[in-house]
């Protein structure tokens, strides 16, 4: 039996016990062993569970000083905190998952760095994209082909948001609670209407893609907030949509990369990519375009990213990331355009 722990029990969290239970019988299969959760660190717990009480904790240490747990997955959502654990995890010789975007984008090179030291996997599929298994194919990718530019949709709040001021002609605020209810928004939503979360992300698939290190303070940024139902319907009109667009692209030796509202033509890609939906395109010497499409947030479908890389971490299938370019930030000549 594999011993591992949750950090963490919210809607990602739910959704990734409920797969690894449901699941447990094709995990040993291919695992060998039957794969258990142990220990689930948990702030609070006054709370009703149908799950046994005993393997809750509030106290990290009687996580990472267990020697029997191989792997922790983080999913506490808080970066100070998240910090700690997957650096202590790492350094007690654990495999970590994480669906934590803040922390991987702000401190992605340190974590890859200690895995290698502690020769454990570090991994972090749910953190961009929801459901969308793109991070474990790029990291393939980028060994056979060079990837030129990176385009998507990564933030399924937003593109929650517009989809509904479209369709429904609803206010903002109004959908945005829903998004919260739903389980889409970040604990601070300005995070998601504001680009933050879409930035992290790109981040993070930049840097896999062009094998040069892009910071979140190297990409430009502007959020949704100010967009509101007359714009939407000015461009429905016309039959544009408006969507939140996350875009690095390579060009002689430099890198432009941003985080901006996008107006969009019927026959762009990324045009019928609505709700909660999350699509990433990736462009190649070899192909062309790939492009990604899936649930970008939830407890499943971020659950299922999450179970995928507790699977290839206990397998050993995964791949380094190479840092082997040293590109030049080219965004002072980027010119904005089309901004609504
Ligand atoms: N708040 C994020 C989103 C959750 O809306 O996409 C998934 O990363």
């Amino acid at each position: 039996m594999i011993k591992i722990a949750l950090l963490g029990f919210g809607t990602v969290g739910r959704g990734t016990y409920e797969i690894l239970t449901k699941k447990s019988e094709n995990i040993k299969k291919v695992i060998g062993e039957e794969v258990f959760v142990s220990k689930i660190l948990k702030r609070n717990l006054n709370f009703q569970s149908e799950i046994d009480k005993s393997i809750f904790t509030d106290n990290f240490k009687e996580i990472v000083e267990d020697e029997e747990i191989k792997l922790v997955v983080e999913m506490t959502g808080d970066l100070k905190g998240s910090y700690g654990y997957i650096k202590e995890a790492l350094n007690a010789g654990k495999h970590v998952v994480t669906a934590n975007k803040a922390v991987v984008s702000e401190y992605f090179e340190e974590f890859l760095e200690l895995a290698e030291k502690n020769k454990v996997a570090f991994l972090y599929e749910a953190a961009v994209a929801g459901s969308i298994p793109i991070i474990t194919p790029l990291k393939t990718q980028v060994l056979i082909n060079d990837i030129t530019r990176v385009r998507g949709i990564l933030n399924g709040t937003s593109n929650f948001l517009l989809t509904n001021m479209q369709v429904r002609k609803s206010e903002y605020k109004t959908i945005l609670k829903e998004a919260q209810e739903l389980g889409y928004a970040e604990a601070d939503p300005y995070d998601d209407v504001e680009g933050m979360d879409a930035l992290r992300k790109l981040r993070i698939l930049s840097t896999i893609a062009f094998k040069t290190k892009i910071r979140n303070e190297d990409i430009l940024r502007r959020g949704i907030s100010s967009i509101d139902l007359s714009d939407i319907a000015y461009l429905n009109k016309k039959n544009y949509k408006v969507k939140l667009i996350a875009e690095a692209i390579i060009n002689e030796g430099k890198f432009k990369a941003v985080v901006e509202p996008v107006i969009l033509s019927s026959d762009d890609e990324l045009y019928g990519i609505d709700g909660s939906v999350n699509s990433v395109e990736i462009f190649g010497e070899n192909y062309g375009s790939l492009v990604f499409v899936g649930e970008g947030a939830g407890s499943l479908p971020t659950g299922n990213a999450i179970v995928s890389d507790i699977l290839d971490a206990l397998s050993g299938h995964c791949y380094p990331i190479l840092i082997e370019n040293n590109l030049i930030n080219d965004n002072e000549n980027y010119a904005a355009r089309y901004y609504v």
